[in-house]
């Protein structure tokens, strides 16, 4: 899976270029851009050369000079932390628990650990294609649910508060939101399964009545997402070294962070980009 590009100079590419960058993403799904050195403005700024920047909802993840960029970090500068340390250690797609999810996630890995690096990607659509007729025909017409709130992140404001209370102002500022569970991507027109182990709560048949958690189980289990040792063979590792930035597509990729067990450095920075299309076909605008 992917693409490997040498000699992508952000500063100097023209709009064909990123026009171009973008058409890889979508066919490709991870476009791998070599020897980059960029600031977290300049990395902002190659974010807006592919469409419109979304700047992470949470505070506590955004860089403090440039809030586009979102940071997962363990390393403290200054004695403090800065963003958000161990970020994704579950099968998601990002902002999936959104009404409108971004297409494209760009990712610039700034202290890469040693030992386990990479991150783990599977490909939706291939996952769809490869289900039994007898599953494809399951979820056919149904939606799934979304929530970001069985990985939300208690803040440090959050200690000595009921949980009921932090799940209540998650629903408030989240609420669970519901996509079709088989998603048209609005480039390749690849059909998409368009759920996950971190973000899905729950499904619905196409009168809007929730399913029990058989069908979702089963989808996730067909799919890899169930796999703890992450050896199914639909899980690709994507690794990267110093100087990379990984381009990918949010529509049809789910993926899941690989941290180390044992502590050690690691820190990322990421931006966020709608770009020229819907999310998918049919979303609501
Ligand atoms: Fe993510």
């Amino acid at each position: 899976m992917g693409v490997t590009v040498t000699g992508f100079d952000a500063a100097t590419a023209s709009h064909e270029d990123f026009q171009e960058l973008k058409k890889l993403v979508h066919t490709e799904k991870i476009v791998v851009l070599k020897g980059q050195r960029l600031s977290p403005a300049a990395f902002a700024d190659l974010g807006r050369a592919l469409g419109t920047v979304e700047t992470y909802y949470q505070a506590m993840y955004q860089h403090h000079e440039v809030p586009e960029v979102f940071v997962s970090s363990n390393v403290p500068k200054e004695g403090k932390q800065v963003g958000v340390p161990k970020t994704g250690k579950f099968w998601h797609a990002d902002y999936e628990f959104m009404p409108n999810p971004f297409g494209l996630t760009l990712i610039y890995p700034q202290v890469i650990p040693k030992g386990n690096r990479g991150t783990y990607f599977i490909d939706m659509a291939k996952a769809y294609e490869k289900l039994p007729q007898e599953l494809k025909d399951a979820v056919e017409g149904t939606s799934t649910r979304h929530s970001v709130k069985r990985y939300f992140k208690i803040r440090p404001s959050d200690v000595y508060r009921p949980i009921s209370e932090v799940f209540a102002e998650i629903e408030e500022e989240t609420p669970t939101v519901t996509h079709p569970t088989v998603i048209t991507h609005p480039v390749t027109g690849e059909r998409i399964l368009y759920l996950s182990e971190g973000f899905g709560i729950d499904m619905l048949d196409a009168d809007g009545n929730v399913i029990g958690d058989e069908l979702l189980n089963r989808v996730l289990e067909a799919t890899g997402q169930l796999d703890e040792t992450c050896g199914h063979e639909n899980i690709h590792l994507q690794s990267f070294e110093e100087g990379d930035l990984l381009v990918w597509d949010n529509r049809t990729l789910i993926h899941r962070a690989l941290h180390t067990t044992r502590p050690e450095p690691t820190e990322s920075f990421r931006v966020t980009v709608h770009d020229d299309h819907p999310f998918y076909e049919g979303i609501a605008a």
